[in-house]
């Protein structure tokens, strides 16, 4: 067996055996292959697809590139949630805290920015100090101890995705359904939990820009799951706008301290809520939906919903005042833009993967693997879709360093609305739901 062999088999075409695509990814995960082998290779899958059963076998061989977690031994149903990625997408900081507090155990690992997306890792790294990387046993600790743990992965578990996934954000291999169900599914059958809810993302701000194709990926995710007995749910959540108003690491935790306080903007509020109350049901903690959401806002309004999330933050080393005062804890870029509407009417689109795009040009993103990340930088959403705006009036504002060019992210910005004179219909947040 060759890599040379396995890239021209996939590039003609061809359905790989599961000894080609074990060898395959244990030699890239023992650093046997060069990088630009396996960018030929995801290039290969990406253009050619996979059947799946070579879907199957690459999450278990992505899976056993490392150690499975037993977690077994801690009381408690381990329900996890994870996105396929989105633009302002800061569910998890929420999410996990919120329903650990209702009784779960949330054993969240979690990846970085990739593409247009930003990554749950680096917004928890806004906070000073707060470590995501942590061994197994401390992991297995604060589940035991907190209910809850936000991390990366380890360097034992899933490293093969760990390799790819850097592989694929620099190589525009991002988007491909086998590469995004196998990356999803080997982290989520490592790390250790019983059930899963997945929130796919489907839109102009998502790797999967139709129903059609968010489904596709829903189903293969829920299928792998199931195979391996475990309980998974996958929900298609609207992407064809920034969830919330917080786009950039720092941002979007502030956004999320605010939502863990009883504010925050209403469609990040309901979909976290839609989202942990499947995580209580199939986790046994709640009968129904409506007793489940009843008591994920009894854990907001009583305040220890938020205590979680601070004791979580003191926990893997970050700096708990962030909860009291978010602004002086936190990151702030210096200079602020403002990108006006330069027509009357209403939002009737906004193309959210160029939000997500401006993002990175402020520095809130990486374009290269080694890019450092400018926490502070991001933008604030002033005008959603549907939203009327009179000419003149801010659309966003974008927040980054003083030296910054910010020319790209304010064209990007403005390319990316379309206002016209007409109201549109409102989107679903929750296009359908899949078990
Ligand atoms: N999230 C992941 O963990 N992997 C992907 O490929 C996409 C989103």
């Amino acid at each position: 067996m060759n890599v040379y062999e396995i890239i021209s088999t996939k590039r003609n075409n061809g359905r790989l055996s599961p000894d080609e695509i074990a060898f395959i990814i244990s030699r890239f995960t023992a650093d046997g292959i060069p990088d630009y082998q396996m960018a030929a290779f995801l290039m290969a899958v990406y253009f050619r697809g996979m059947d799946h059963d070579e879907i199957s076998c690459l999450t278990r061989a992505m899976t056993e590139s490392g150690d499975v977690i037993d977690l077994s031994d801690i009381p408690g149903v381990k329900v996890d949630k994870h996105s396929t990625g989105g633009v302002g997408d800061g569910v998890s900081l929420v999410l996990a805290p919120l329903a650990a507090c209702a009784g779960l155990v949330v054993p969240m690992m979690s990846g970085r920015a990739l593409g247009h997306t930003g990554g749950t890792l680096d917004k928890l790294e806004s906070i000073p100090g707060f470590r995501t990387s942590l061994s197994t046993d401390e992991y297995r600790q604060l589940l035991r101890r907190i209910g809850v743990a936000m991390i990366g992965q380890t360097a034992t578990v899933a490293p093969a995705d760990k390799k790819m996934y850097a592989l694929r954000d620099v190589t525009a291999t991002v988007d491909s359904i086998p590469l995004i169900a196998a990356s999803i599914m080997s982290k989520k059958l490592a790390e250790g939990c019983d059930a899963l809810v997945l929130d796919v993302k489907c839109g102009s701000g998502a790797f999967m820009k139709t129903q059609a194709e968010a489904r596709t990926l829903a189903a293969t995710m829920v299928a792998i799951g199931n195979k391996c007995g475990k309980k998974v749910t996958a929900f298609i959540t609207d992407m064809d706008q920034p969830l919330g108003r917080a786009v950039g690491n720092a941002l979007e935790v502030k956004q999320a301290i605010e939502v863990l306080k009883g504010r925050g903007p209403a469609d990040f509020i309901e979909l976290t809520l839609a989202l942990a109350a499947r995580m209580l049901v199939v986790g046994g903690i709640a009968g129904n939906n409506d007793t489940a959401r009843t008591i994920l806002l009894q854990c907001i309004r009583s305040g220890s919903a938020l205590m979680h999330f601070e004791k979580m933050v003191e926990a893997q080393g970050g700096d708990p005042r962030v909860v009291d005062t978010p602004d002086t804890v936190l990151a702030v870029a210096p200079k602020e833009t403002v990108v006006l509407s330069v027509r009357t009417g209403y939002v009737r689109a906004i193309d959210t993967q160029a939000v997500g795009m401006a993002a990175i040009a402020l520095g809130a993103g990486r374009r290269k693997q080694d890019d450092r990340i400018d926490y502070g930088a991001g933008i604030i959403v002033e005008k959603k879709r549907g939203e009327r705006v009179v000419a003149g009036e801010p659309l966003a504002r974008l927040f980054s360093a003083a030296t910054t060019d910010v020319s790209e992210a304010m064209a990007k910005i403005a390319g990316a609305y379309t206002i016209g004179d007409e109201r549109p219909d409102p989107l679903p947040l929750i296009h359908a739901e899949l078990d």
